[in-house]
């Protein structure tokens, strides 16, 4: 399995695995500030870096703004290059596609950069059409503000329009990124994974740990707080996670793995399209999902973690 992966077409590589920075600096969803802070934070950026994983995923709408001025600021201060992706959240206020361009300078100051890497439409909008985004994106490229483009939670037929329109510019459209994991299979049953690797688009899998449920280190003993009524943790649902659960466990006992590693390894190994971006809240979380890199499921273990999560294939 290789270490670095393409971001599409669009000429840009990155780590096979990045990083989903959602969790810094957002004190709406995940307490930051108490669960932890910024040292937790810087930790996880620099033991990500030193394990060589250069992607790091953010959002205008993460802590609103926190999240990309953290990013920023622990970017420059490593001195050292990555690439970074933030998105453009058509929000219903933004009645047209011209919100974009000072959305996006917003956001180029709040990181302190000139340039963007990889700017993504954070959800499909009924109210502007996808072809009226991709022109607005084609202009931030061509004023030289950004590097690459690409969508999120866009389905097969959405990404192809914005594809195609993209076409017209000469643009390649580099990424989608959906949620995926192994209790999240839409992506290989919708047309999705099929749409990306039809296109060479990158697929940009996102809560691949389904928010660390997959770890095994939340029950329905001990479910997270905020998240303890989410129905992964309903008694009715026990005995459908179990043998999921428990060949994850097996595997990552037998391959001296953790359960982290092993998720994050399956989306790998399943396409070389597809780049999962954990999020991690510390050093420790940080050096243990980039413990996914270096090495490979064997096929048997592949498949027998394929079986085990098949009735979430829709
Ligand atoms: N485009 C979109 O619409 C969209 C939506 C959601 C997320 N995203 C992106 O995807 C990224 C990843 O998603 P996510 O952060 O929501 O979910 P995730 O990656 O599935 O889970 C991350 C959470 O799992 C726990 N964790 C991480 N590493 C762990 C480890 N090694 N062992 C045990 N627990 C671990 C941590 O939470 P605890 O410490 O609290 O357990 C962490 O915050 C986000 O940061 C964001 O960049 C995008």
């Amino acid at each position: 399995m290789s270490e670095m992966r393409r971001l599409g077409a669009s000429g840009l590589e990155v780590s096979a695995l990045g990083v989903g920075a959602w969790a810094w600096g957002d004190k709406m969803f995940w307490q930051y500030g108490t669960t932890h802070g910024r040292e937790d934070v810087q930790a996880a950026y620099c033991a990500s870096l030193d394990a060589g994983i250069n992607f790091y995923d953010t959002a205008e709408i993460y802590g609103y703004g926190e999240s990309e001025r953290l990013l920023g600021d622990l970017s420059r201060e490593s001195g050292r290059s990555v690439v970074i992706a933030s998105k453009f959240a058509p929000l219903p206020y933004r009645l047209s596609a011209q919100a974009l361009r000072p959305t996006l300078e917003t956001t180029l100051a709040r990181l302190k950069v000139k340039q963007l890497d990889l700017y993504q439409i954070h959800w499909p909008y009924t109210l502007i059409q996808v072809e009226d985004l991709m022109d607005a994106l084609a202009e931030v490229v061509k004023a030289g503000l950004v590097r690459s483009v690409g969508v999120s939670n866009y389905n097969a037929d959405e990404m192809k329009r914005a594809y195609k329109r993209l076409n017209r510019y000469g643009i390649p459209l580099a990424s989608n990124q959906v949620q995926y994991s192994l209790l999240k299979r839409g992506p290989e049953a919708n047309g999705v994974l099929k749409a990306c690797q039809q296109l060479d688009v990158a697929l940009i899998a996102y809560m691949p740990l389904e928010q660390g449920f997959l770890t095994g280190k939340y029950t329905r003993a001990l479910p997270p707080g905020p998240r303890r009524f989410s129905p992964l943790f309903w008694r009715s649902r026990q005995a459908r996670y179990k043998p999921l659960l428990d060949t994850i466990h097996c595997i990552a006992q037998g391959r001296g793995k953790t359960a982290s590693q092993v998720v994050l390894n399956w989306l790998m190994c399943r396409d070389e399209h597809i780049i999962p971006i954990p999020g991690a809240k510390n050093g420790h979380q940080a050096r243990e999902n980039a413990g996914a890199l270096g090495w490979s499921l064997s096929e048997e273990e592949f498949r027998r973690l394929d079986k085990a999560s098949r009735r979430w294939l829709y």
